[in-house]
């Protein structure tokens, strides 16, 4: 078609008017705002310092990451792994960065097991033999050269001070410290690095971590032969080795990161992304909203909610023992899994009136877990719109109370989300299948699940700690955003959960009222009130339609959520 001088084609023009329809209801590309939320105030005003000198979300994701691991050492740290869900505005490339820890060379099926074939927890909880290769310094090395802005000398520098200057103790420390103080005294480095004068320090204390700040300035400095080679590592393997664990400088120099496409599902008009294996995360998330969308509304609403809500967390998390594990080393059915048909079958079998049993095994009633706050996360907006949902890891409060000698680096217990033992549970009572069995470089099966969710009204980021309960709390924080609840809705509204085994369903002081609680009891379900509240949510809400950007910190926890 020939063009009238000086007048826009028509083609060229309804590209125009389609362009500038879609701009209007999806709203502004870039928010007006950044936000930050994390557990630990010190953690939220470091990324937003680091933003103010120039760098982006993924900077501020390596500042905050690092942060934590010095001020909240119970729940995270180098010495552990997690995984970063990243979002970059300019290309909308999306992905999930694995930094999830991996089984020593050495490792096998038989780890933690006595003489008789039992399984002995305490092999995978407590010292150097339940540490797995860390990931956390290798993902601020990656965060650093593909997506940041600053070199980690710069976006370092924050932890590097609190750990040299020391930071305030405050009561999560104090309480998880006293939780964990047995495995801590065993041993020496830990005890001087978390208990001086071997005692939990009081409020207030001023904790000073020398080791961790020159391990820290080694990574800034030399990047991650810092840590993954030369005196480090030797020290690392050394220490570890001298007091009964088994891994390698191959190890350490062996271990990577892994950039892994994120689990993408739809939801009322919402996208949903979220966490990949070795997370089981985004495949459950996926899997109980495709069941969510079929049942009938009626279920959704009022009293039969928890109910509606238990049965398709039991159905998911069953899926969970069966199937899932380390990518790299197991074939897993993850399109059929997230498949809403698939999904359309599960779900089936839903009986409003009745509970549905879950398969009881032998050995599968875990210990009760005080609580579950281990485990952190963290959520960045920018003002370009680059977004990271974070949540980092060293498994059990203090992980596995172990310092190797000289390193100031803690490390995890996270070989205890392998099922050690297919059909016995694990610390958080969760049973696991082949797929999540030990196995020589293997990722264990995780649940922290780093989420977002975008539609034309909006952008939501968030993610809480929790164990096992993280993606059934994540799951009621979404249904939360969906309906158009304040962002402090979805960090705060009580909680329910329900992991398939054990067949019981806990809940928050609130979650179910007396008329709740008689309705869930009358279909045969199993309630079992937890005391502490559970999770620590960090959230961000743009709101692009109101051209607002909202935060919020769990109120369970300390931690907080600024907009700046
Ligand atoms: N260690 C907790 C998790 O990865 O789920």
């Amino acid at each position: 078609m020939r063009r009238h001088p000086g007048s826009p084609g028509l083609g060229l023009l309804t590209l125009l008017l389609l362009v500038l329809a879609i701009a209007s209801r999806a709203g502004p590309v870039t928010p007006p705002k950044a936000a930050i939320a994390t557990a630990h105030p010190l953690a939220t005003e470091a990324g937003f310092s680091i933003l103010a000198d120039g760098g982006n979300a993924f900077d501020a994701a390596v500042t905050i990451s690092a942060v934590l691991a010095v001020v909240e050492p119970y729940n995270s740290g180098l010495g552990g792994g997690g995984f970063w869900l990243l979002h970059r505005a300019a290309d909308g490339h999306e992905v999930m960065l694995d930094g999830r820890e991996r089984a020593p060379l050495a490792a096998h099926p038989d780890l933690y097991l006595d003489a008789r074939g039992q399984f002995v927890p305490e092999l995978a909880l407590d010292g150097p033999l339940a540490a797995a290769i860390p990931g956390l310094p290798a993902a601020f090395c990656h965060l650093a050269e593909h997506y940041g802005r600053l070199p980690l000398a710069k976006s370092l520098e924050p932890a590097i001070g609190l750990a040299r200057d020391g930071f305030p103790v405050d009561e999560s420390y104090r309480r998880m410290a006293t939780w964990r103080l047995a495995a801590l005294r065993a041993s020496p480095a830990a005890s001087a690095q978390f208990l001086p004068g071997g005692e939990v320090p009081p409020l207030g204390y001023l904790l000073r971590q020398t080791d961790l700040a020159a391990t820290l300035t080694a990574l800034a400095t030399q990047g991650c032969d810092g840590f993954y080679a030369g005196p480090l590592a030797e020290r690392l393997v050394s220490g570890v080795r001298a007091a009964g664990g088994i891994w390698s400088l191959e190890d350490l120099a062996r271990y990577r990161v892994v950039e892994r496409a994120p689990i993408v599902a739809e939801y009322q008009g919402w996208r949903l992304v979220s966490a990949a294996p070795p997370s089981s995360g985004g495949v459950l998330l996926a899997q109980m909203l495709n069941m969510l969308a079929v049942l009938p509304p009626d279920q959704l609403k009022g009293e039969p909610r928890a109910h509606a809500l238990v049965e398709v967390m039991r159905r998911a998390y069953r899926d969970r023992a069966a199937y899932l594990g380390d990518p790299d080393q197991v074939a897993m059915p993850i399109a059929r899994l997230t498949d809403p048909d698939y999904a359309a079958g599960l779900i089936r079998d839903y009986d409003p009136a009745r509970a549905t049993p879950s398969r009881v095994g032998d050995g599968c009633e875990p210990e009760t877990f005080e609580e579950g706050r281990d485990t952190t996360h963290f959520s960045i907006l920018d003002r370009d719109g680059n977004r990271v949902a974070a949540t980092l890891s060293i498994n059990y409060p203090f992980g596995s109370g172990f310092v190797p000698p000289g390193t100031g680096v803690l490390l995890n217990d996270e070989m205890d989300d392998f099922s050690a033992q297919p059909g016995v549970a694990n610390v958080y009572g969760l049973v696991g299948g082949e797929a999540n069995a030990i196995a020589p470089g293997k990722r264990m099966l995780s649940s922290m699940s780093p989420t977002f969710l975008e539609s034309e009204r909006g952008v939501a980021i968030l993610g809480t700690p929790g164990g096992s309960r993280i993606i059934g709390m994540v799951l009621q924080g979404i249904l939360a955003a969906v309906e158009g609840a304040p962002v402090d809705d979805w960090v705060a509204r009580p909680r329910i959960h329900h992991q398939y085994l054990p067949d019981r369903v806990e809940y928050e002081p609130g979650a179910l009222d007396a008329a709740g609680q008689a309705a869930m009891r009358s279909r045969g379900h199993r309630l079992e009130p937890v005391e502490r509240g559970f999770g620590n949510m960090q959230a961000i809400h743009w709101d692009r339609v109101g051209g607002r950007v909202e935060a919020a910190s769990d109120p369970r926890g300390a931690g907080r959520a600024l907009v700046r």
